[in-house]
């Protein structure tokens, strides 16, 4: 008989019809001669239950359903008795299709995070990953729908790469080459002439300058994509290897580029809302009783938009009135995720989307607002600063932080160029990059939402190893 899912099973009215299920078991109880089967397939958070008696089954049959174990059940479908459940299975043939001893780490429920990321191969099987997968791949529909339907192209960028997006040269590197025996020059520098792409490579950052390259073809492109970085950061936020979600857009000013930010992050919210319905109940129940609440409110909020220097100010006022903050907040400062909390969590309680940030620890593409005559600049909305400043746009979440980092691109030529020359930045690489500034050059904006992070946001998990299958952080590369 053909398989039946099930997701499907347990949506079927048509009662004292055959049907067929496969899938593992989550438990087996039995009382009085009848047994007890949950039985889950991976389609749905919910098991079917499986009825029958043990005077119908071999004993050996019986004993070998054990939890873990790989069954097919062919039986009558009925309606449960039991609440919370509309059918269930009347067991006439049960299949044992794979074994599963007492030494399955999945057996006792309660397993710590930590354990189960050593059992990374199997944890997709417990309730809470199961919902966190299906989720993520919801997401990703959602990513995907949402550009498609807004007229932007997938666009493909490579991993392998010579330049580096981000300036910050933590990059990968990708070699053919035996490492003990490496070619150098008189100064000791490495050759690549003998290497596999003749030159230094790595894997990428950000699909970011290429995506621009193809904003300024097509108008508008998202990538979705893994990227790299070779940060030893061990924190819940970070991973080494992480997915990318980057739509670039020609013509798009700061103000737009905010619309859609805040546009993209509220439609994927609320796909889960409408699509996830089961897994977010689930995850509302065990994991964090306020989760459904949290996304729902996001939806009704309207972002905050801040200049950075608004911010500091704020900062700085809430140190004056008794708040302690580890690290300084001058201006001039990278914000430190205490601060984002604060006034994402404390001050605003809502989510902020932060511009004008100063270039001191921005990426070099940004666009500059224009200068002012004591040296400061004009930034959003005409919000002076003492200082110069870029059209950067990250917005920071509750419990996240940073969950999308964006920008205007500079597009002239020449400022572009000068604020190479003040990093003293190495662009021969990067000429063609250069070329968009030459040849038809027009104003873009764009922006890179971490997927695991807006999944974190999403599923109320804490920690990024356990919202990807299998994570890649440092001194962990196992599965
Ligand atoms: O702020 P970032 O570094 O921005 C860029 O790479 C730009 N080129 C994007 C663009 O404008 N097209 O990274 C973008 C986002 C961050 O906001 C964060 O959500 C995520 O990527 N991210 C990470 N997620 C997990 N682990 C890491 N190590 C991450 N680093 C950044
Ligand atoms: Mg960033």
């Amino acid at each position: 008989m053909k398989r039946t899912k099930v997701i499907d099973a347990l949506k079927c009215t048509t009662y004292g019809s055959d049907i067929c299920v496969k899938g593992w078991v989550r438990s087996k109880r039995g009382s009085k001669g009848i047994f007890f089967i949950a039985l889950n397939d991976g389609s749905t958070i919910k098991n079917i239950q499986i009825v029958g008696e043990d005077s119908n089954f071999h004993e050996e049959t019986i004993k070998r359903i054990t939890t873990g174990a790989c069954i097919a059940v062919s039986g009558t479908l009925v309606e449960s008795p039991a609440a919370g459940q509309a059918s269930e299975i009347q067991a006439k043939d049960i299949e044992i299709l794979g074994d599963c001893d007492n030494t399955y780490p999945l057996q006792k429920k309660g397993a710590s995070w930590e354990y189960l990321r050593t059992v990374a191969h199997l944890r997709p099987r417990t309730n809470t990953f199961g919902a966190i997968l299906r989720i993520r791949h919801n997401m990703a529909m959602a990513i995907h729908t949402y550009f498609h339907e807004h007229g932007y192209f997938y666009f493909h960028t490579p991993l392998i790469t010579a330049s580096d997006c981000e300036g910050a040269g933590n990059m990968f590197q990708v070699t053919t080459k035996n490492l003990y025996d490496l070619k150098k020059d008189e100064q000791g520098k490495i050759i690549y002439d003998d290497d596999f792409f003749g030159e230094q490579t790595s894997l990428t950052v950000s699909g970011q300058l290429e995506g621009e390259l193809g904003a300024t073809a097509l108008g508008a492109i998202y990538t979705f994509g893994p990227t790299f970085r070779a940060e030893n950061s061990n924190t819940p936020r970070h991973l080494a290897e992480f997915w990318m979600i980057e739509p670039e857009v020609a013509f798009l000013d700061q103000e737009e580029l905010m619309d859609l930010e805040e546009d993209f992050i509220k439609y994927c919210v609320r796909w889960a809302l409408d699509n996830c319905k089961d897994d977010l109940e689930f995850l509302n129940k065990m994991i964090d009783k306020t989760l459904i609440e949290r996304l729902e409110g996001v939806l009704k909020d309207t972002f905050v938009r801040l200049p950075y220097t608004q911010g500091i100010n704020i900062l700085q006022e809430a140190v004056k009135n008794g708040k302690k903050f580890e690290f300084p907040c001058e201006w001039g400062d990278d914000l430190a995720s205490e601060h984002e909390r604060y006034l994402v969590e404390e001050y605003f309680k809502k989510p902020v989307i932060m511009t004008d940030y100063p270039r001191s620890f921005k990426s070099f593409y940004m666009k500059q607002n224009a200068a002012t005559a004591d040296g400061g600049s004009v930034g959003y909305k005409g919000a002076t600063a003492p200082g110069p400043t870029m059209q950067g746009t990250d917005v920071l979440f509750p419990s996240i932080g940073e969950i999308i980092g964006g920008s205007v691109r500079e597009e002239s030529y020449d400022k572009l160029m000068a604020e190479v020359k003040r990093r003293d930045m190495d662009m021969t690489h990067l000429w063609w990059y250069l070329d968009t500034r030459k040849y038809g050059s027009c104003p873009h904006a764009g922006f890179g939402l971490g997927f695991e992070r807006l999944i974190l946001f999403v599923t109320g998990m804490q920690n990024i190893r356990d919202v990807i299958p299998f994570p890649r952080t440092p001194k962990n590369a196992e599965f």
